[in-house]
């Protein structure tokens, strides 16, 4: 799969105020865990409220590829049938991630002490990533990768015979790149370490002590010291996949710039490694009540009330950066919103997204009448205050559903509408986005 279809243009007009409950759909970082994880143990994994986004869905016919037996009872409802760590067939054909990121950088890492060659491809926006930051580490297993210049897929990668263990410090932060080494070191003898200077999402230790691996986080100096002690027997697990803060998080700006807005959003993770954009959305002035705080599926959760809001820039502090580094393009919606300007500073690593999202959020914002500044790793939004926006522009997505959703967004507050020209790679995170904001009073017309 390509990860999406044909071009769709998509159009957000000013709308009135929003008001209903959002159920925003599962996480998707959780839900290419649970069906990687759930592969890599014997027996059967139990999926609840898996997300059925495009990229879930290429990493479940990965799995399949890779000799798992990957079954849909109902909607969000899946079973894994695990071939144990170490137990994957060589695929016979190409593994296509789509436009994920994720799926095909964790399946790099668990393939990859295991003595096989899988290729890998993926959509434009994909075959554009940089892969050198997974293959790097997993070199040091002893494992080969041959690609394209850069380091781009297409890429063959063959899996060490006799994989060593590794001690690697993450050069960028990266929940990706840590999440490949674990991976890898899963089946390899001996204890493999992985130090992140800067906290990043995770799921992937909280998972795998799940699973039954015998792993620990120790913090240090140095940062978080993750060490995995190699070739445990993965036992399959019960996964209820909470919802996904950062699917949430469109709804909830959404409200925040949309006068007279008050809606209900149950079930959000507020996962320390997560929830960045809900603390800044806060210092920036918004309304927002964490209601009914408890735990589901292994992660706080909280019930958000969130209703419109007068905010004020801010500058945003770049050590937050990792919890909320997909939640910048719509925090940029929102500080164009705001009175006074917001700096994001510390977002390089948006360069190298499904899109170059500095890039994409500056020309978008500009077209649409707001004055941006950007450097190769800041982005500076000068406010317009509630309702500013000019709008009556087209923004170009570059396949990319985080951009995509974020000028729906910014056209519900904006004077004149705002066009996307693609809003088909919304369909990888969020497929039914459309039906959720037009439920709660958003005008979004296709064509
Ligand atoms: C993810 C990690 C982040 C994030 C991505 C999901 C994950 O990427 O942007 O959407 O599930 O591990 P990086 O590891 O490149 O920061």
């Amino acid at each position: 799969m390509s990860g999406h279809g044909a071009a769709q243009v998509m159009t957000a007009t000013k709308s009135g105020a929003l008001s209903g409950r959002a159920e925003v759909p599962g996480d998707k970082s959780i839900s290419h865990r649970a069906l990687i994880f759930g592969a890599m143990a014997v027996g059967e994994t139990k999926i609840t409220g898996l997300l059925e986004g495009q990229d879930v869905l290429d990493t479940a016919a990965a799995m399949r590829a890779f000799g798992a037996e990957v079954v849909q009872h109902g909607p969000g409802a899946w079973s894994v049938h695990g071939v144990g760590v170490g137990g994957f067939r060589e695929p016979e054909n190409v593994i296509d991630c789509g436009n994920s990121g994720t799926g095909v950088r964790l399946i790099m890492g668990c393939m990859a002490t295991t003595a096989m060659t899988a290729t890998f491809t993926g959509d434009a926006s994909l075959r554009k990533r940089p892969m050198g930051r997974v293959t790097d580490p997993l070199a040091l297993f002893g494992t080969q990768a041959y690609g394209r210049k850069g380091g781009r897929l297409p890429m063959a990668v063959v899996g060490a015979v006799n994989p060593v263990p590794v001690r690697y410090t993450l050069p960028v932060a990266s929940a990706q790149v840590k999440s490949a080494v674990l991976l890898a070191g899963l089946n390899v003898p001996g204890q493999t370490v992985v130090v992140e200077p800067e906290a990043t999402r995770d799921h992937t230790e909280r998972m795998l002590v799940g699973f039954g691996a015998q792993l620990t986080v120790e913090k240090t100096a140095e940062g978080n010291v993750i060490t995995l002690t190699g070739q445990p027997e993965l036992r399959p697990q019960v996964v209820a996949v909470p919802r996904d803060p950062s699917s949430a998080a469109f709804p909830v700006c959404a409200a925040l710039i949309v006068e007279g807005s008050d809606i209900f959003v149950p079930g959000v993770s507020q996962n320390l490694t997560r929830n960045g954009i809900y603390i800044t959305l806060v210092e920036m002035g918004a309304d927002i009540t964490f209601e009914n705080p408890r735990e589901e599926g292994g992660e706080p959760v909280a019930d958000l009330r969130v209703k419109f809001s007068a905010l004020k820039g801010i500058e945003v502090p770049p050590e937050r950066a990792p919890s909320m580094i997909d939640e910048y393009p719509v925090l940029a919606v929102v500080a164009a919103n705001a009175t006074g300007k917001t700096v994001m500073r510390g977002i390089k690593e948006l360069r190298v997204k499904e899109s170059d999202r500095i890039d994409a959020m500056a020309r978008g914002l500009e077209a649409c009448g707001v004055t941006v500044e950007e450097d190769e790793d800041t982005l500076i939004v000068h406010g317009m205050g509630a309702g500013g926006v000019p709008g009556g522009a087209t923004c170009a997505t570059h396949i990319d559903h985080r951009i995509a959703m974020s000028f729906m967004v910014a056209g519900m507050a904006s004077k004149a509408p705002i066009t996307i020209d693609d809003a088909s790679p919304i369909a990888t995170s969020f497929p039914l986005f459309e039906g959720l904001m037009t439920g709660l009073g958003a005008v979004l017309t296709k064509g």
